[in-house]
């Protein structure tokens, strides 16, 4: 879960995309937007999208919720507990503008992509909705928004600013993005999907896959380091199947990967079938690319991925694993798993039990299945599996995976893990923190180390999600 405000970074000299007054266009309106974050790292990188629109056009991003004219809740739709999450937060909201009269509630992403007239049923006090591929909109909702505001219409009798196209040819090249200041930048290389997994409802809510151009994408990692960023994450939906003309997502890696001063470049999240020798090779020799993989695995049965359209089977799943770890010595493999899809046995769901006991995952993200309406599934298969049902199978898998984590941060005590120093630890002002190449969690005595440096940590002892050690 990601929850961040942005603010701009004028004056810090880190910004260097960032508009000059005389490049500003001052809007009619000119609002002070804070900016809340819900769901993936996605979300957070078009947060950051959203600012640098807002900022472009002479609108402000603020830090603090009491400050701002406008309140744009970025959301996730993915399961029903992050719209649940969301509608709360909305109430709370609505009880802010009671005290606020003027604020203008704004409702973008995949949520308001998804629930569209719903969401203004459901919340008629939000004064925007708008989907993933309409951020170029935000100056002219503003602007048309305050025009409601000045005119003392009252707030229940203002229609809403709705932005719901989606738009194949989409990709925002040109926006530069408003970056908190830091170590690790998240950088968009792709948008959309064309996989259509049945359980899933991002195609519905982000449109058709669309690829960023190579070179503008290794300009922009350039400026990143000039900026100060050390690690940049590549994100996309099934970021791997990425393509530029004949480059694919093996050149990509390689080519940002070359990016002088630039210590590591990792990404989220590919799907098995696009996991070409291309990108194996990239892991296996370009020295910044980071030896972890996020591989969502979804279920352990073929018969359940069938249903789900993962396009491969446990079977091929397997083989991609060995042959990665036999490629990428030392790869740290972390996934994805739903219990209780539709029709899921006991039988199949024990084929996911023991795939993850075999595969033994460094860390899992694991859901029960939650219906979506609009996706495949909910118009062809049934949600049968009861709830308690659903709950006992993660009860189960969580333990295993839990126990299985403990055991693979136990192994490392005596290792040396290669660690970029990203802060202070929150519970001990003479740490720092950091991640391992493997994004294992590391804390260790700050000694004369930096934030930004890459220091080599013996690791002493660990728990199930940290290793505990010292600079060596
Ligand atoms: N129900 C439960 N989990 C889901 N995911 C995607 N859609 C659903 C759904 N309808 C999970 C998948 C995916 C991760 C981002 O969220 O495991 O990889």
């Amino acid at each position: 879960m990601n929850n961040q405000t942005l603010f701009p970074l004028y004056g810090k000299d880190k910004q260097a995309d960032a508009p000059q007054a005389s490049q500003v266009e001052t809007p009619t309106h000119a609002r002070r937007v804070y900016i809340e974050t819900y769901g993936c790292q996605m979300n957070v990188s078009d947060s950051e999208l959203m600012a640098g629109i807002l900022m472009q056009s002479g609108h402000q991003t603020v830090s603090v919720l009491d400050d701002a004219d406008v309140v744009l809740v970025n959301t996730c739709a993915i399961r029903e507990n992050a719209e649940t999450k969301v509608i709360n937060r909305l109430t709370q909201l609505n009880h802010h503008k009671r005290r606020h009269p003027d604020l203008i509630i704004g409702v973008c992403g995949c949520m308001a992509q998804h629930l569209r007239d719903k969401l203004i049923d459901a919340a008629p006090y939000v004064d925007l909705v708008m989907g993933p591929d309409a951020y170029r909109d935000l100056p002219i909702a503003l602007d048309s928004l305050a025009r409601g505001v000045e005119s003392h219409v009252s707030m229940t009798d203002r229609d809403p600013f709705v932005g719901l196209r989606l738009d194949k040819s989409e990709d925002y090249a040109d926006i530069a993005p408003i970056r908190k200041e830091g170590i690790r930048a998240w950088l968009t290389i792709q948008r959309g999907c064309d996989k259509m997994c049945t359980f899933c409802i991002v195609p519905f809510v982000r449109g058709r896959e669309r690829s960023l151009p190579l070179k503008l994408l290794v300009e922009d990692v350039e400026k990143l380091v000039d900026q100060g960023f050390k690690e940049v994450v590549l994100l996309g939906q099934t970021v791997n199947s990425y393509h530029d003309n004949d480059a694919d997502f093996g050149d990509l890696l390689y080519a940002i990967g070359d990016v002088d001063g630039l210590e590591r470049v990792r990404f989220t999240s590919p799907h098995p079938a696009d996991a070409t020798d291309s990108m194996i090779d990239a892991m296996a020799n370009s020295p910044s690319v980071c030896k972890h993989l996020h591989l969502p695995l979804q279920s352990g049965s073929t018969e359940v991925l069938e249903r789900m359209r993962r396009t491969y089977t446990a079977a091929e799943y397997r083989d991609l694993v060995s042959k990665l770890r036999e490629r990428v010595p030392d790869i740290a493999i972390t996934t994805d798993v739903i219990v209780g899809f539709c029709g899921e046995t006991d039988a199949e769901f024990q084929q996911t039990y023991e795939m993850m006991a075999d595969i033994r995952y460094d860390s899992a993200f694991m859901f029960k299945y939650s219906e979506r309406e609009g996706t495949l599934a909910h118009k062809a298969l049934p949600d049968d599996v009861p709830e308690t049902v659903k709950g006992e199978r993660l009860k189960q898998i969580i333990g295993l995976q839990e126990k299985i984590s403990a055991e693979i941060n136990t192994a490392t005590v005596g290792d040396t893990v290669t660690v970029l120093v990203e802060g202070e630890s929150r519970r001990d002002a003479d740490k720092y923190h950091g991640k391992s190449d493997g994004f294992k969690t590391a804390v260790f005595p700050k000694a004369d180390s930096k934030i930004g440096d890459v220091v080599n940590v013996r690791v002493e002892r660990t728990t199930a999600h940290t290793l505990i050690g010292q600079i060596v």
